[in-house]
């Protein structure tokens, strides 16, 4: 807990813990034995893990194997994010280390994917003399042609579609890091005019993927042992509205699938919250107990500069209203301190924001100003760092005793979580998560993996829940009641 991610400040551990990630595949996956090996490094959100997934699936298949081990690896493939500064800066050192690696191995083969490779583009090549390929947000499909192209005659390749194009999502089911959850992409891109935000620059306009094409992947996913699917999307909430459709009506839909325990999505956004999709939370009992809608600020002042489309006041009223219908519900929250012209005033009200509705884990940013972006040379970064910096602790602090608080006060109550995994150190200390997305740490076996298991928890830290087995894990949950009450 002592490490420090530098772009939050937040401790790893809880990077590690949450919605946001970064870090080399390892164990790496499967892929073809004897084949050449990649090396997957994957910056930033869920969306880029399954991003990689797709990478992965199309690599395997091309015959390519995978590794944690920089000196086996022939090809270092990284999948990137864009939204902040730093992430694109890190990318950038590392292609400095693999640039003196080629010198003694000049077949290595180095790739750039996703959001960072679709805005730089030409930029990263002619920066990078050493770097083979950059493909797009919408070019994962075709990582392994380029791949084999490269290798086969080291010519350098820049691939970026035309991000309005439709997405093909050929998934293999079965190649997935986990064997009891999975995470659906339901839609691409995003339409919203947050002035902060590159996403719509980098992922192009918002395109929702069918009922038909979720509910025929959900169902292939759940016949191959998946228990617990997350949707992902931007603006998840917002799926299929120009089909006609809402994620509300998905969640009942999905809620008639047999064998398949819980759906989680991920994330919300306040202007698309509706009644249709809460009463769905509501009633659906395989819905997960956890909404991440990112408030970004609590100064109604501010949120009109960001173009978010809604008040601290209505923001409020949403959660209040969640609060009211749906019994046991935990909110998550993404913060920005220091946007442009940020007073300590507006600041006030973020504080006030964070005091009153007591998220479960909240990810606070400090600006990161972005070319392409609505705010960019229009808005001025006019807050000095060091009090972005500032702000940003202040906030940490209060999450940080938030959760000690809430923390706390779960001790004695009983969950049932769906095991995630083991400590890579202690394969005997496992971890899942209860429908509210808390993580509870307990003792057992590694084989218990994509079961359930009921819990009692003994032990908190603002971090870590830790529990102990009540009961033997099962395959299904023995009370979906539990979490939606304890
Ligand atoms: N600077 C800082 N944080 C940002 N985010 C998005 N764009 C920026 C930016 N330019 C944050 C928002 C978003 C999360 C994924 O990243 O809080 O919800
Ligand atoms: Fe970015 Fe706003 Fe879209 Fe979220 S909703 S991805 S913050 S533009």
């Amino acid at each position: 807990m002592d490490q420090k991610d530098a772009a939050t400040g937040l401790p790893r551990e809880w990077q590690n813990a949450g919605i946001m990630n970064d870090a080399v595949l390892s164990p790496p996956p499967v892929g073809t034995p004897g084949g050449p090996k990649v090396l997957l490094e994957v910056f930033g959100c869920q969306m880029n893990k399954l991003d990689a997934e797709l990478v992965v699936t199309a690599l395997k298949r091309a015959g390519y194997d995978f590794t944690d081990d920089d000196d086996e690896a022939a090809a270092v493939l990284l999948v990137t994010c864009a939204i902040r500064d730093q992430a694109e800066h890190r990318v950038h050192s590392h292609l400095g280390e693999l640039a003196v690696a080629k010198r003694s191995r000049p077949d290595l083969a180095v790739g750039v994917l996703g959001c960072q490779a679709q805005r730089e583009g030409q930029d990263l090549l002619t920066r990078w003399p050493s770097l083979d390929f950059v493909a797009g947000t919408r070019d994962f499909g075709k990582v392994a042609k380029l791949l084999d192209q490269v290798r086969a005659d080291r010519t350098r390749v820049l691939s970026i579609e035309g991000i309005a194009d439709e997405v093909s999502e050929q998934r293999d089911v079965t190649v997935r890091p986990h064997r009891g959850r999975a995470f659906v992409n339901v839609m691409r891109g995003c339409d919203k005019p947050c002035t902060y935000c590159v996403v719509p620059r980098t992922r192009g306009a918002e395109v929702s993927r069918s009922m038909v094409d979720v509910v025929t992947e959900v169902e292939e996913l759940v016949a191959d042992g998946v228990k617990e699917v997350t949707l992902l999307g931007q603006t998840v909430n917002a799926w299929g509205r120009h089909e006609g459709h809402s994620l509300g009506e998905l969640l009942h839909r999905l809620e008639d699938i047999d064998d398949l325990h819980r759906v989680r999505f991920i994330t919300s956004h306040p202007e698309e919250m509706d009644d249709t999709l809460v009463s769905a939370i509501a009633a659906c009992r395989k819905s997960g107990l956890f909404l991440h809608l990112p408030p970004q600020s609590g100064s109604s002042r501010m949120l009109r500069r960001m173009a978010r489309g809604y008040t601290n006041e209505r923001y409020r009223e949403i959660i209040a209203q969640l609060r009211e219908r749906i019994p046991g519900i935990e909110i998550g929250g993404d913060i920005i301190v220091g946007f442009s012209g940020e007073t300590d005033e507006d600041f006030e009200a973020t504080v006030d924001l964070l005091r009153d509705v007591r998220f479960s884990q909240s990810y606070i940013f400090r600006y990161s100003p972005r070319p392409g972006t609505p705010a960019f040379g229009r808005l001025e970064d006019d807050v000095p760092d060091k009090v972005k910096r500032k702000r940003l602790k202040i906030l940490n602090e209060i999450q940080t005793e938030i959760m000690r608080e809430r923390h706390e006060a779960l001790i004695g109550t009983r969950h049932e979580v769906l095991v995630e995994g083991s400590s890579r150190k202690d394969a005997r200390r496992l971890f899942g998560r209860n429908l509210a997305f808390d993580r509870l740490v307990f003792e057992g076996e590694s084989s218990w993996e994509g079961q359930f298991v009921t819990l009692e928890v003994t032990g908190a830290t603002p971090l870590t829940l830790s529990a102990k087995v009540l009961a033997e894990p099962t395959d299904a949950p023995r009370d979906t009641t539990l979490a939606r009450t304890t």
